[in-house]
């Protein structure tokens, strides 16, 4: 039985279709890289994914539980946590504080007291590496560690799958790396045993994702082990069709190093 598995799924924006009749397995420990051009759908799938928005068609079942119709709140407990592309933290609330919440409504949901929660959220905060800067208020980070303090939040969920949206966007080739490095040793060490990304940034695709998921104008197009994907010329195609924005691909797109 996959973990994740979506059929057929379709999501429509008016007349636009955002995503159309993706179908996709997830296995449990897999990394796996969802890329594609910008507008191709992937944060609308992550939505639908997350329960952020329901699908207008398709099923999607979480260890075999059908969850197509769950509303994003009762997801979260099973095991689905995700980061959002735009961090949304609660500004007023300190980091320590917006981590914890991670903890209240994560698989622990019920279980743990604040200060359990509290605990928790040191752990990671610690972990990302911006302890220094747990007792600020959210608000004021700069938007790399609200990236952090986005991904311990969703780490204290303690999720079966995660789900990162650009967790790695802005970041310099030494964040990226450290974050690649980051990432490998949660899925080693935790239960955390699976993440699925949405990067533009090559350089993390390449060192994380063991699968690539193409998306273009809302459909996969390609679903195969990395090195296969990104040399599929279906996908060299889609990218030299569209040039990538610049300032998110950093030329690094088919650089591997
Ligand atoms: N809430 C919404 N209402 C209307 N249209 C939307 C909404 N969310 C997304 N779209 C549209 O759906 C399409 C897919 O958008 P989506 O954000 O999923 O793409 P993406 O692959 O994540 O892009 P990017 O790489 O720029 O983050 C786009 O055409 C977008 O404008
Ligand atoms: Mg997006």
């Amino acid at each position: 039985m996959s973990l994740l598995r979506l059929e057929n799924i379709t999501k429509r924006f008016g007349g636009l279709i955002a995503v159309d009749k993706v179908s996709l397995e997830i296995e449990a420990g897999e990394v796996i890289g969802i890329v594609g051009p910008n507008g191709s759908g992937k944060t609308t799938l992550f939505n639908i994914i997350s329960g952020v928005y329901s699908p207008d068609e398709g099923n999607i079942t979480f260890e075999g539980k059908d969850i197509t119709k769950l509303p994003a709140h009762k997801r979260a407990p099973l095991g689905l946590g995700r980061t959002f592309q735009i961090p949304r933290p609660f500004s007023s609330a300190s980091v320590r504080e917006n981590v914890a919440i991670g903890a209240m409504f994560g698989t622990l949901s019920g279980q743990v007291s604040v200060d359990d929660s509290l605990k928790i959220a040191d752990r990671y905060i610690e972990l990302v590496g911006i302890e220094t800067q747990k007792n600020k208020e959210s608000g004021s980070l700069t938007p790399v560690e609200k990236k952090l303090m986005e991904i311990a939040r969703a780490l204290a969920m303690k999720p079966k799958l995660l789900l990162m949206d650009e967790a790695m966007a802005g970041m310099n080739p030494k964040d990226i790396d450290h974050m690649v490095q980051f990432i490998k040793r949660i899925k080693e060490e935790e239960e955390i045993a699976i993440v699925a990304m949405v990067e533009h940034i090559m350089r993390a695709v390449v060192g994380l994702a063991e699968r690539v998921i193409v998306m273009n104008f809302g459909a996969k197009l390609v679903d195969a082990k990395t090195e296969k994907a990104l040399a599929d010329p279906r996908v060299v195609e889609v990218y030299l069709g569209h040039p990538p924005d610049e300032s998110k691909w950093k030329s690094e797109i088919w650089k591997k190093e």
